[in-house]
């Protein structure tokens, strides 16, 4: 553990990279079993092809500690080596108290401080990272960054509008100062909080209480958007992000070796990569294979991109996301 206070003598960057996938793989024919869609319609539409559903007696934080683990292994660190946790969810473990206690206890880290970036939808790892980021800067602290979801449990799986998109999985990254750091170059973040209600659940708060008759038809714990509105702004906004990140680093966009976009529909990533005139081959994408994972999906797919040799040594990585809120943020790294 680094002395609290001192600042980061190092670049900052990421130390360890680790993923969490539950073993169920659920098809697109077998939702076509249950509901009124197809296999061509959902490929067509959305790209996806697959998605991974946690077992009913697996939970978020299941899922967020081996995340975690594997993330710790990746950096060779033990538990004691981490000084704060970050968790991005829209499903925690339960409503109070956030998830990353339940994490911290389980994981051995000690009383470190945690705490949870709640509801901030498919932005929350790329935010949870900046924010580390500036912890590490101003405290020479090792986050523990963990995005996790299970949002097959936050979906009414009667609505075919929604639930064929999304899917179960976990990711989790160290962030810290250190002379072998993936350096974060620069990081950019937004929120329009007039489009709030344009895609959430719509009860369970303090606004809309969960009364007998709302909860009999699933307000609580259903997700439901505007589809259109959010493609438009999830093109928009990943692609202004981007622009903006890369205008603060002062890179152009030729020189970014890969795009690791939020995996949110197969049409949304295709338009991104239009908008930010960047050929196909340089834009990474795993959304067939596992769905939407919300804040799991950037942490997921750079993990993958790393393990498939997408990535060399000195290539520079931007990663972009869209969410719930809505939120955007997106983060330029050197590998
Ligand atoms: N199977 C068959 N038909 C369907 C399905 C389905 N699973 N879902 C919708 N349809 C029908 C609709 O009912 C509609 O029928 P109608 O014309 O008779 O009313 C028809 O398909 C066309 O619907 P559209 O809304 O025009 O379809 P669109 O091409 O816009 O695709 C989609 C819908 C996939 C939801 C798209 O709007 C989208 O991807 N939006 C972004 C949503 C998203 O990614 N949300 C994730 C959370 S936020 C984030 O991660 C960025």
């Amino acid at each position: 553990m680094s002395p609290p206070g001192t600042p980061a003598q190092h670049a900052v960057g990421l130390l360890g990279l680790g993923i969490h996938l539950p073993e169920r793989v659920m098809t697109n024919d077998e939702w076509a079993e249950r509901i009124d869609t197809s296999d061509e319609w959902i490929v067509s539409r959305t790209g996806i092809r697959t998605r991974r559903i946690a077992g009913e007696e697996e939970s978020t934080a299941d899922l967020a500690l081996a995340a975690a683990r594997a993330a710790l292994a990746d950096g060779a660190f033990e538990p004691a080596d981490i000084d704060e946790i970050v968790l991005a969810t829209d499903t925690p473990e339960v409503f109070i108290p956030d998830t990353s206690p339940y994490v911290q206890d389980r994981l051995g880290v000690g009383h470190i401080p945690c705490y949870d970036l709640a509801g901030s939808g498919c932005a929350g790892f790329v935010l949870a990272l900046d924010i580390a980021r500036s912890r590490a800067i101003s405290h020479g602290h090792r986050v523990l960054v963990i995005g996790v979801e299970l949002l097959t449990r936050l979906m009414n799986w009667e609505d075919r509008n929604t639930c064929v998109l999304f899917g179960d999985a976990a990711g989790a990254a160290v962030v810290g100062p250190g002379p072998d750091a993936v350096e974060i170059v620069a990081a950019t973040a937004g929120t329009d909080g007039s489009k709030s209600d344009i895609l959430g659940v719509e009860a369970g708060g303090t606004r809309v209480p969960i009364t007998v008759e709302r909860a009999r038809q699933g307000l609580h714990k259903h997700v439901v958007m505007q589809g259109r509105e959010v493609f438009r702004e999830a093109v928009s906004r990943m692609s202004q992000a981007s622009h903006e990140v890369l205008e603060k680093a002062g890179v152009p966009i030729d020189d970014v070796a890969l795009v690791v976009p939020h995996q949110a529909n197969l049409r949304i990533l295709n338009a991104v990569a239009r908008r930010l005139q960047v050929p196909q081959e340089r834009v990474f994408i795993n959304v067939q294979k596992y769905g939407n994972t919300g804040s799991a999906s950037v942490p997921l797919a750079l993990w993958e991109a790393r393990e498939q040799g997408r990535i060399e040594p000195g290539d520079l990585v931007l990663l972009t996301a869209f969410g719930a809120g809505f939120h955007w943020a997106a983060l330029l790294l050197r590998f």
